[in-house]
């Protein structure tokens, strides 16, 4: 269809309706109501709503039919609706949570999961997920750290990527391919306080080089939509931003696809102190390049008078309506309103099989072991006494997983069982004070005891932070029992954020399964008993105590840096708790035992135009398979802007045959020694560098290299 063409038959109101985007039970009463937020009035007549644009949160094929069929009988120009809903780690098929899967580092995975969240999602009529959440976070306060990947931009920008080409894939037309609406821009993962929906205030350096890398990602890889978030930046709210919407995205990144504000985020500009009303947020929208509004009804109610009165060019109105319609054409809708929608393919290809294992794949690699004093994996000879909330919860799902079904999960109980494990259930009890004595006795007769703890899914996700990060409810005496009773201990903690585990340090070994999905319990059970090895690595540092918040791997040495080991009381740190994490960014243990020597460089020295290969050899020194994940950092002794002490640039994940070693070579280029400064601008700087290559951010052989001008 002719974009310009049908623009001009479009009257302002038929326009503007164009950027409204509203849920289901406006058209259909009886739709379920599945949205996050209070519901409002938005003030919408009959008319209104059958001139909006787009869906926000469909349920099923059978709806988004009905819904279509009834708004196109009613649309002169037989503009089709755009569905859109959050398939944030799968849609009926529930994946790991972003966070656990970045702990994956396996970003193959990321394009697997959302092609297959695709797939299933499109049969139900779906044309657009709000997905990948690309927001940075230092702070496991925050309920969202569960939705991205953690706190590092190298590793974001590979997921989100991947996620991206998933959805996507080449052309959106084609059946079985989704739009992608990257979020939150930008910077909602800044937010003061890990306390959601709070001030963002940050250095244009800080929000270029640290908290717009993920979204750029995904701008790059062809995402066709962007959300903006609820939060300030530079004190303006994002959703009414310029400098965002206009100079980085359109100017700087040249991104044409659409933009979306979150649900009433301009009507929020109101609640925010910068505009008076809603008449005026409307304004500021649409100038600022806002194109579609959700679940507020600012353009609806005053865009036209404003076009009328000529406060607004009636230019900005056609460029965001053109954006969207644009955007209907590619996916095909004008030919196909329904596009993949279909009750018969929603009942086959939802939760197959196929994609249960998928999923099961998946959460294999994106479990951490966090500790081991040798209680894993199980001896098969031992009893072994299950205890715990975990033990018998199906809540495996996560946050963001509406149209999963817990339900259908298996519990761990039952997959150890399953499993071969001797396996006595003691209790589901959340501490020791609901224990009676005849668990104590059930507890005495086995050998080791499994502690299945952690955080209810309602615990993290949106509006869900938190000022205290320990284990919950005293869960943590649960293992203190166990230790007093002299059992070897295993804890499986299932969690939507980095916690503070000193209570729990006791404990022989430390499973970290975060929320891996439909088949978290299968997985977990493979990996306890040693079928197969845990290989995650963590991509949030654990803090010690909330105090220490924010700590992260990558950052600057300060002009009085703490030397450990070496005493100087006038240096950064805290008389009542060390600097580093208890668990940093890159940890995480597996079954075989692995060996690193011998890193070379294939040159001391390079120019910009050349390449150097780092090399380290890389040794499983164990009778067990198992992938490992090698890390390539770098520091910049010395440059204009301080620098942090390391930062991610390469990593590999590769498969050990027992015994196996491989030479991991890494080929190093200029990109690899840039940075972004306050402008946005890639830029280096000549002299030495280091280079680290190592199982984790702490653990690394180093060598320095020097960038030298061409001669
Ligand atoms: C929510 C979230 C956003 C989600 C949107 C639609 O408030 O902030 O991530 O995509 O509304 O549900």
């Amino acid at each position: 269809v002719n974009i310009k063409e049908l623009l001009n038959k479009l009257t302002t109101e038929e326009k503007i309706g164009q950027l409204l985007q509203i849920a289901p039970f406006f058209f259909v009463k009886e739709a379920e109501i599945e949205v996050q937020g209070e519901v409002k009035d938005l003030y919408l007549s009959s008319k209104k709503i059958f001139l909006s644009g787009s869906v926000l949160g469909i349920r099923n094929a059978e709806e988004m039919i009905k819904i279509q069929k009834l708004y196109l009988e009613r649309s002169k120009h037989q503009i089709p609706l755009l569905f859109m809903a959050d398939i944030i780690h799968g849609y009926e098929t529930i994946f790991p949570v972003p966070l656990a899967l970045s702990c994956s580092w396996n970003p193959k995975l990321a394009y697997d999961m959302a092609r297959i969240s695709a797939v299933e999602a499109q049969t139900s009529g779906i044309h657009v997920t709000f997905s990948p959440m690309a927001d940075l976070s230092r702070d496991p306060r925050w309920g969202r750290v569960v939705e991205g990947f953690g706190e590092d931009p190298e590793l974001i920008k590979a997921f989100v990527e991947q996620m991206v080409y998933g959805y996507q894939q080449k052309n959106v037309k084609d059946e079985g391919n989704i739009a992608s609406c990257v979020k939150h821009f930008a910077a909602y993962g800044a937010i003061e306080g890990g306390r959601d929906y709070n001030t963002v205030d940050l250095s244009r350096l800080s929000l270029y080089q640290t908290y717009l890398p993920g979204y750029k990602a995904a701008i790059d890889a062809g995402a066709k939509l962007i959300m903006t978030s609820f939060n300030v930046v530079d004190g303006i709210p994002a959703t009414i931003n310029k400098h965002l919407l206009r100079d980085i995205l359109r100017d700087q990144w040249k991104f044409e696809g659409v933009t979306i504000s979150d649900y009433d985020s301009l009507h929020q500009v109101v609640d925010h102190g910068c505009a008076a009303g809603d008449e005026e947020a409307s304004l500021l929208g649409i100038q600022a390049g806002l194109d579609i509004e959700m679940a507020s009804s600012c353009y609806v109610r005053y865009l036209a008078k404003q076009i009328e009165d000529h406060e607004v060019e009636i230019g900005l109105l056609d460029e965001a309506v053109g954006r969207v319609l644009t955007l209907k054409e590619e996916l095909g809708l004008f030919d196909n309103p329904y596009k993949g929608a279909s009750i018969e393919k929603e009942l086959v290809l939802v939760r197959s099989k196929e994609h249960l294992e998928a999923s099961k794949k998946i959460a294999l690699e994106s479990a951490v072991l966090l500790q081991n004093n040798g209680a894993l994996p199980l001896n098969r000879k031992l009893k072994v006494a299950l205890i715990g909330p975990y033990s018998k919860l199906k809540t495996t799902n996560g946050p963001w997983s509406w149209h999963g079904n817990n339900d259908l999960n298996h519990s761990l109980e039952s997959t150890l069982i399953s499993g071969g494990v001797d396996l006595i259930y003691v209790s589901s009890a959340e501490n020791e004070s609901e224990l009676n004595a005849n668990d104590s006795n059930e507890l005495e007769k086995a050998d080791l005891v499994i502690v299945a703890i952690g955080e209810s899914i309602r615990e993290s996700g949106e509006a869900h932070s938190k000022s205290m990060l320990d284990i919950p409810r005293n869960q943590a005496s649960l293992v203190r029992l166990a230790k007093k009773m002299k059992k070897q201990v295993v804890v499986v903690l299932y969690n939507g954020r980095p916690l503070c585990l000193d209570t729990i340090l006791e404990a022989d070994s430390i499973l970290e399964t975060w929320f891996l999905g439909s088949m978290a319990n299968e997985a977990i059970a493979l990996l306890l008993t040693g079928k197969k090895s845990p290989s995650g690595k963590l991509t949030m540092s654990f803090p010690r105590n909330v105090g220490q918040i924010p700590v992260y791997y990558n950052h600057l040495t300060t002009g009085r840096p703490k030397v450990e080991g070496h005493y100087n009381e006038y240096v950064s740190y805290y008389l009542d708790v060390e600097n580093s994490p208890l668990f940093p960014f890159g940890h995480g243990l597996s079954y075989a035992t692995f060996t690193y020597e011998g890193l070379t460089v294939s040159k001391e020295k390079m120019n910009p135009s050349e390449q150097m290969t780092v090399s380290i050899r890389v040794k499983n020194n164990s009778e067990i398979e198992a992938l490992e994940i090698i890390q390539l950092y770098r520091r910049d002794y010395v440059s204009k802007i301080a620098k942090p002490v390391k930062e991610l640039k390469q990593f590999k994940k590769e498969h050990f045959k027992p015994f196996e070693e491989k030479t991991i070579s890494f080929e190093l280029s200029i990109k690899d020694l840039t940075y972004i400064n306050d402008t946005g601008e890639n830029v280096y700087e000549y002299g030495k560098f280091q280079i680290m290559v190592g199982p984790s951010s702490i653990d690394t052989q180093n060598i320095d290299i020097v960038l030298i001008k061409e001669d």
